[in-house]
């Protein structure tokens, strides 16, 4: 127990680490939360207009889940599931940021990469074929990853399943406004700056 306790821990030093906000600082851009959304994610980066900066968020917030999940798959395959779920709760509640993180979209993706990379591909090919139509990324989130508990449980992992059932949760709790926002038709679209 104590080493789930430690695997959780690690997991989630490692996903409050908010890649959006240390770049978009490190490049003279002040503070990504008083634009956009408000959200230190990798779309709300893209608002800055600079979308090498955003990039580096999608992939720095994707990577930090999947080291999370890889390190800790050393101690065994539960320490990696419990390190996933660390790893997005540090992003959401980054106790640097008084626990107002990120809304968990591109470390989601991370951990999935790290836990079934099959699953990460699959909800990478239905964001980008949402987003293709719609221009939401919100959108393109919410259903991708709505899709993913059964994406996982297709793939012949149950307790995966299980547990990715909890993220999508707050994941979706996370995206309120933006629902709110898609229902009366007033979500901004992607790159449109806002
Ligand atoms: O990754 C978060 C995305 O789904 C929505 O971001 O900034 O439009 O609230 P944002």
């Amino acid at each position: 127990l104590l080493n789930m306790l430690a695997a959780l821990i690690f997991g989630y030093l490692l996903g409050s680490i908010p890649f959006g906000l240390i770049f978009t600082r490190m490049a003279g851009l002040g503070d990504v939360r008083k634009i956009g959304s408000g959200n230190i994610g990798a779309t709300n980066v893209l608002r800055t207009g600079r979308k090498g900066l955003a990039a580096a968020t999608l992939i720095g917030d994707a990577l930090k889940g999947t080291v999370a999940v890889l390190v800790a798959a050393q101690w065994g395959p539960q320490f990696a599931v419990v390190a996933a779920l660390g790893a997005f709760l540090g992003h959401l509640f980054p106790v640097w940021l008084k626990f107002k993180g990120g809304k968990g979209v591109a470390t989601f993706i991370g951990v999935l990469l790290g836990l079934k990379p099959l699953a990460a591909l699959i909800f990478c090919l239905i964001w980008l074929a949402v987003a293709f139509v719609s221009k939401y990324s919100s959108l393109s989130a919410l259903i991708a990853s709505a899709a993913t508990p059964v994406v996982l449980w297709l793939l012949g992992q149950p307790g995966m399943a299980g547990v990715s059932v909890i993220l999508v949760a707050l994941l979706w709790w996370k995206h309120s406004q933006n629902i709110s926002r898609l229902l009366a038709g007033t979500e901004g679209k992607i790159g449109q700056k806002g």
